[in-house]
């Protein structure tokens, strides 16, 4: 991987999955730069991988090759105007992980000409088994996106989008996708119990089965969900009756809906910026 002097604005969750990833990757730790207002996530991230930490955003951009926006939407304006006054953009690339502000809006918070690459990654990236959706502007170049692509990979799977509105679509099948697979799992969890299992082994009985079927699933490449799906369900059988509720109940509805409802909120939130 190229090594680029890279600034982190913001030291929070995100920041940490990706810098983990990133050293665990080798990365050397004295081209990267966290800043934060606070010192708690800082200190911690200086402490643990021996990176730099600041306080100031535009002195620890000044100097990077590579910045990324790792902030609260609500705050990116707030956080980009001193960064406008006091940073020259020429040469830097950009990377901003927030969800719903366009690629329009960064041009007017930072400058009209930013490379700028949008990245939606997921919370699995915290264990380096992430998915990140990329979305680049146009005048990026072939060499900025494969940096932004070495970068990601050091926390998951990679996809680069074509266009804009799919960071959208991205948030729908992958950014919120977690908390489908949660809700299925607490669910499942709640009725072992019910049935009789502690808490403990219920849990661990829901887990080591979504970890068994998923790398079953990534074992058989060649096989859809479908058919992985009827080679469990015998004719007649116990799976086939639980199927059935699923069906009855219009599962694939419910979720085309809930992947609908995040894209709408993601739209929604766009507009807000
Ligand atoms: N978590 C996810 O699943 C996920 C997935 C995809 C995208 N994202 C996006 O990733 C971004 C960060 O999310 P997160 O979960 O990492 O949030 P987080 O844990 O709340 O971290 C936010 C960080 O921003 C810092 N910050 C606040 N004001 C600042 C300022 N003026 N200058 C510099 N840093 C400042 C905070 O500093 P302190 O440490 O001092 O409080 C904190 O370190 C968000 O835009 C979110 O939409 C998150």
């Amino acid at each position: 991987m190229q090594q680029r002097k890279i600034t982190f604005i913001g030291a929070g969750n995100m920041a940490h999955a990706i810098i983990t990833g990133l050293i665990s990757a080798g990365y050397p730790a004295n081209y990267i730069t966290a800043c934060s207002p606070t010192a708690t996530n800082r200190d911690l991230l200086v402490k643990k991988y021996g990176i730099n930490g600041k306080s100031d955003n535009s002195d620890a951009s000044k100097h990077a090759d590579v910045i990324i926006l790792a902030v609260k939407p609500q705050i990116m304006e707030t956080v980009c105007q001193p960064l406008k006054e006091q940073v020259n953009f020429a040469n830097k690339l950009v990377l901003t992980i927030a969800a719903g502000i366009p690629v329009k809006r960064y041009q007017q918070y930072l400058a009209p000409n930013i490379n700028l690459v949008r990245v939606m990654p997921n919370t699995p990236s915290l264990v380096g088994q992430g998915v990140s959706g990329l979305y680049a502007m146009d005048c990026v170049s072939e060499d900025d996106k494969t940096f932004a692509t070495e970068l990601m990979a050091s926390v998951g799977k990679v996809f680069w989008l074509t266009n804009e509105a799919t960071i959208n679509d991205i948030i729908a099948v992958t950014g919120s996708a977690p908390a489908y697979f949660f809700l299925f799992m607490e669910s499942m969890q709640q009725e072992a119990e019910r049935l009789g299992f502690d808490s403990k082994t219920a849990r661990e009985l829901v887990l080591y089965t979504a970890q068994g079927s998923a790398a079953l699933a990534a074992s058989k490449s060649d096989l859809s969900f479908a058919t992985l799906r009827e080679q469990v369900t015998s004719k007649g059988g116990t799976t086939a009756k639980a199927l059935e509720q699923f069906y009855q109940a219009n599962l694939p509805q419910i979720v085309t809906n809930a992947m609908r409802a995040a894209i709408r909120r993601a739209e929604e939130m766009e507009k807000q910026f």
